[in-house]
């Protein structure tokens, strides 16, 4: 079987140059991906469909070269199945008609493995993507994190102030932590299932880590994304795991856990990654996804960064998503040069 150096990456193994993907790298910014939207009719009816969300998933592999590919689906499909009413507005983004507001709405949500269960499109996809996939290249499975699903869950839609979360942390904070516990039951029986479909590696994203202040992060967050780490280990110890909290540059003290990669966002410098984290852990990232936009300023920065992380315990990214108006070129100048740069 060939090696997947992506893979090798994330166990710190030597690879003949650092591998490379991109956040939200199956997306808006690619025409064959609108085209396929257009034909599925909306965005959850395209992550419904295997056939389908399997195509874009390969899309960036063949057209922009990356080393790994990420399943096409989206982190709110667990409260959806969960039994929230989930929709994605136009020009708006994600909307529940139901947020959680009160105990008698967490207790109505189904939980454990009968929401997991309800997942089978995300396996069937898998098993597709595992079909088509080239044998050197990984998949990478996902799922949000407990709390940045939860901001959803109770705000009903994305927020500028997670005021009503906020509001719920610190006047009730056994109420929102039995919100979270009964998301991480679901998320550890989604990956288990995630994993045995086939996917190669794991990366759990806390986008909204840096709504909660310093000193309450690892209560509300961390410790429940390490707790689904430590149940998956415990069954699937060769499967890699990547974490992405972004943006609390002041936690990287006190990151600890059983994972096998850092995922750096783009505000965070690689050199204090590095010396906080890097013996531990292999980092991954983290260019500012708005270099995309100057192929000139893509080049130094990806030079810049492979300048600190050398040729080993690195997997080059984004500091977060591709936005939809960068050009593909750039996209495919930004993987090749990654690429060329770390040729060993
Ligand atoms: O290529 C990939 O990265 C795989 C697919 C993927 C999507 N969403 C597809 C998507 C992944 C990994 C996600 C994760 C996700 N979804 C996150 C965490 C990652 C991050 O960026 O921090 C979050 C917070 C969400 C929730 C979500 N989904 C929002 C806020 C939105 C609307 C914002 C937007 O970009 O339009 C989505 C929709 C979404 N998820 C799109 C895609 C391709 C756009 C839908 C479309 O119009 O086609």
């Amino acid at each position: 079987m060939a090696n997947k150096i992506f893979v090798d990456a994330c166990l710190g193994k030597e690879t003949p140059y650092t591998p490379v993907w991109m956040m939200r790298q199956a997306g808006r910014y690619l025409p064959e991906y609108m085209k396929v939207r257009a034909e599925a009719g909306n965005f959850l009816n395209l992550c419904h469909d295997p056939k389908k969300a399997c195509e874009v998933t390969l899309q960036p592999m063949d057209i922009v070269g990356v080393d790994a590919a990420i399943l096409f689906s989206d982190i709110l499909v667990i409260p959806d199945e969960m039994g929230m009413d989930l929709s994605f507005v136009k020009g708006e983004g994600p909307k529940f008609s139901d947020p959680i507001t009160c105990e008698a709405d967490i207790d109505r949500l189904i939980g454990g493995d009968e929401a997991a269960s309800k997942l089978t499109y995300v396996f069937d996809t898998i098993k597709l993507i595992k079909q088509e996939l080239a044998e050197d290249k990984a998949l990478i499975g996902f799922t949000g994190a407990p709390w940045t699903l939860a901001t959803y869950m109770i705000e009903g839609q994305g927020t500028k102030t997670y005021n009503i979360c906020k509001k719920m942390m610190y006047s009730n904070p056994a109420l929102l932590h039995k919100i979270l516990a009964k998301v991480t039951e679901v998320i550890k029986l989604y990956m288990e299932k995630q994993i045995d479909a086939g996917i190669d590696v794991v990366q759990i994203f806390d986008s909204w880590a840096a709504a909660i202040e310093p000193s309450m992060y690892d209560e509300f967050s961390w410790k429940y994304m390490v707790e689904i780490c430590d149940h998956l280990k415990a069954k699937y110890p060769n499967t890699p795991i990547i974490m992405f909290p972004k943006g609390i540059p002041t936690f990287l003290d006190k990151v600890y856990g059983n994972f096998d990669v850092f995922g750096v966002d783009w505000a965070t410098p690689m050199e204090l990654a590095k010396e906080k984290l890097g013996e531990k852990y292999v980092l991954q990232g983290n260019m500012e996804p708005c270099r995309l936009y100057s192929q000139e300023e893509t080049t130094k920065s990806v030079d810049d960064i492979q300048k600190v992380m050398g040729t080993s315990r690195h997997i080059f990214n984004l500091g977060h998503g591709i936005l939809p108006d960068v050009p593909v070129a750039n996209a495919i100048h930004f993987v090749s040069e990654c690429q060329r740069i770390s040729k060993k």
